[in-house]
């Protein structure tokens, strides 16, 4: 709800169990008041004399634009006096850069404002839009805050309208600014690496800015475009604390500025090193929407607000809740080296398991043998494949299995007919030899005409063959950040018109192919992040499949996207990527927490794992469901070094699904306590492997011993209400 009160010049917005309160001072600027739990509206007046009195400049005397130092801003410029890192920065033609935004006007109207050409929550709720004047220019920001009465999240961008007739360059403009009260933080963030996505770091926040940041063009394995602020005390089940999510998937900048004072500054958008992007008269730059999430549920509270917005808001409604397909993907099994015995034999194996999909990955088309040839040229090799992909198909039809396959929609291989064709179509600078990632090139999707090629051939090769799931994969990140179809003062533009071109691409081909399930991909999790998941409602959450590895990414993943969004797969041990060896079983029980599939050669497996498989996957189609709608409670931190242990809880809290891990063994470390957490404390559930009845309350408060398990050891068990 947005309640507007006329006489203080107050907007208070709620949702869920949170308030964020802003308002007008005397001066004319914005200013938050409060940013927390609930409050009533009647405590506005109270909220202002309060935090108000302490920072807002309410007046025009002498000492005012010196306050704007202090002052919690909404969107905050460059060179008035405000010190701290600035949201905007708007260079003119005579070289001034300074700003100061004051109240113009605002509307309150039902529904989100769409982000046109970027993924956008996807609607329902209300806006506030506050448009804000700049003294020094022509600019007039328009400021959209987005509350759903139910949800944790808020979402916020901005417009940033140049009214005048003289162009001006945008050198920086973040999604939003987000200034809160002195307190002791720390900031939590996720980074890693190839197949170390997404492990989780905290620390206290200490003076200065603190800045996570992608260069990639992607959101990138390194630094995910997530964080979270937590006051003091803040754990997984209790306590404050504040996510920060962009909902896009380019270069990115995330900043938290801890103050002398104390204050802490959050912003954060579209990476601004590099950026200058050019603004005519009259024309309006829109910037990509990002989630603000309230919990004092702790970072538990903080993650369930963001799994059911994302899945409310974010990702396809048709798909959202489908049940999501059982595959196998040959990838592990075969690499590039591949023919239709080996596909049909794994194929053949995979319909007496009970798999839904079988999807043909890297290999299948132009001359591919290995990763130095063939991207791009989108056409079967039908050296490897006798009959075409017509042949995989058919026997995939025979066996009653559906059929996927890999893309890799934005690369070119110099060693590629499509290379050869149009050597200009890569990201290049004529007279720098380019750096070549992964032996590949990207293609220049800032270029219209390159997007309507892939476009074309993708979907050439969709309408002409019987395909149910897409994955969509990226392997390498941009380097010479130029193209040449860019004229020079619009070079600044790239990064951000590349990801443009991305989204363009996936729009129309998931809007083209309807019936299509699009995976995401990018050597692994490199491109996990809510703008991806608006097109794709799962990716690949890394080429990590080692079961203790794979749960700490996981665990590190769910901070910030639900379960239904990882795709999660049983592989081979030794491990291809730990060489370590661990039970099917645990490997099964890890993938179960998620899309599930098989990442082997089935027609390999011994008899014994082949029953295991088939044992898994009928398991698995007993909780998928809770997998896809259910509320993740984390009960076991797998950082700590001891167990990995998650339960999804149905909403209706009459069944949960417990999956936990030992790491290694230690001798005489047995009577640790797990408390489950979650369920109704009236109900009376039944754990069915351990046959015991206990009250939610008892289960949860005084708990459960954990198993004893040797090293790499796992349980599963299924909970369900007692009526
Ligand atoms: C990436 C993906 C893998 C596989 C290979 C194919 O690394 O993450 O799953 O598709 O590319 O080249």
């Amino acid at each position: 709800m947005i309640v507007y009160n006329e006489k203080l010049k107050s907007f208070h917005l709620t949702g869920g169990r949170f308030s964020y309160v802003l308002y007008v001072n005397k001066a004319g600027f914005l200013q938050n008041v409060h940013y927390g739990a609930r409050v009533q509206e009647s405590d506005v007046a109270y909220l202002i004399g309060y935090r108000a009195s302490a920072y807002a400049p309410d007046s025009e005397d002498k000492n005012c634009d010196m306050a704007l130092n202090e002052m919690p801003s909404e969107y905050s410029s460059y060179g008035r006096g405000d010190y701290r890192e600035p949201s905007l920065i708007a260079l003119r033609r005579d070289g001034a850069r300074m700003s100061r935004l004051r109240y113009a006007s605002h509307k309150i109207f039902d529904g989100v404002p769409a982000v046109k050409g970027m993924p956008h929550a996807r609607g329902g709720g209300s806006t506030l839009a506050v448009t804000l004047k700049d003294d020094c220019s022509a600019l007039e920001i328009v400021l959209h805050y987005t509350v759903w009465e139910e949800s944790g999240v808020l979402v916020r961008n901005v417009e940033i309208v140049n009214t005048g007739s003289e162009p001006l360059v945008l050198e920086k403009a973040f999604s939003f600014c987000c200034d809160l009260p002195e307190g002791e933080y720390s900031l939590l963030r996720l980074c890693g690496s190839w197949a170390r996505e997404r492990y989780p770091e905290t620390a206290p926040l200490a003076h200065g800015v603190t800045r996570l940041q992608s260069l990639r063009g992607a959101s990138s394995h390194q630094v995910n475009p997530f964080t979270a602020l937590l006051q003091k005390g803040c754990s997984e089940e209790s306590g404050v604390c504040y996510g920060v999510q962009l909902i896009y998937s380019g270069s990115f900048a995330l900043t938290a500025e801890k103050t002398p004072v104390g204050t802490v500054r959050l912003q954060g958008g579209i990476q601004d090193i590099g950026f200058l992007f050019s603004l005519g008269g009259g024309e309006t730059f829109v910037t990509p929407q990002v989630m603000l999430t309230y919990s004092n549920e702790g970072t538990g509270g903080m993650l369930r607000s963001i799994h059911d917005f994302i899945r409310a808001q974010i990702v396809r409604p048709d798909c959202v809740y489908k049940r999501r397909p059982v595959l196998v993907n040959n990838w592990e099994a075969t690499y590039f080296d591949f023919d239709n015995e080996k596909l049909f034999a794994i194929i053949d194996e995979a319909a007496q398991l009970g798999i839904d999909t079988f999807v043909l990955d890297d290999g299948w088309f132009g001359k591919r043998d290995d990763d130095r040839s063939g991207l791009g040229d989108w056409f079967v090799n039908q050296n490897k494949l006798k009959g075409g992909l017509q042949a995989v198909i058919d026997r995939c039809k025979q066996r009653g299995l559906k059929f996927g396959l890999w893309f890799e929609p934005e690369m070119i291989s110099e060693d590629s007919d499509l290379y050869r064709a149009h050597p200009d179509w890569a990201v290049k600078k004529e007279g720098v030899k380019p750096v070549c990632g992964r032996n590949q090139l990207v293609l220049d999707f800032t270029r219209k005409e390159i997007v309507d090629y892939v476009f074309g051939v993708v979907g050439k090769v969709l309408r002409e063959n019987d395909i149910s799931y897409v994955k969509w994969d990226m392997n390498r990140n941009i380097t010479e950040v130029y193209s040449a179809a860019l004229p020079p003062e619009k070079q600044g533009e790239f990064m951000h018109r590349y990801i443009l071109g991305v989204y363009d691409l996936a729009e129309r081909l998931t809007a083209a192919f309807p019936n299509v399930f699009f995976e995401g991909c990018a050597g692994g999790g490199g491109r996990f992040d809510a703008g991806m998941l608006y097109y794709f409602p799962q990716i690949w959450t890394s080429d990590d499949t080692d079961a203790w590895e794979r749960a700490k990414i996981q665990w590190g993943t769910s901070y910030a996207y639900p379960l239904s969004a990882m795709s999660c797969h049983v592989s081979v041990c030794p491990n291809h990527q730990t060489g370590r060896t661990i039970s099917f079983e645990t490997r099964g029980a890890v993938a179960s927490l998620g899309a599930t599939g098989y990442e082997l050669d089935l027609s390999k497996m011994t008899k014994e794992d082949k029953e295991k498989t088939k044992a898994q996957i009928a398991a698995y189609k007993e909780i998928d469901e809770l997998i896809l709608k259910g509320d993740l409670y984390r009960l076991s931190d797998p950082f700590e070094g001891k167990y990995f242990c998650e339960m999804v809880v149905s909403k209706d809290k009459s069944r949960a699904y417990v999956v936990g891990e030992r790491m290694l063994y230690m001798p005489c470390d047995y009577d640790v306590t797990l408390c489950l957490a979650g369920l109704d404390g009236e109900k009376t559930y039944r754990i069915r492997e351990l046959n015991i009845t206990a009250s939610g309350a008892a289960l949860c408060t005084v708990g459960l011993k954990f198993p004893r398990l040797l090293d790499f050891g796992s349980w599963t068990w299924h909970i369900e209400e007692v009526r």
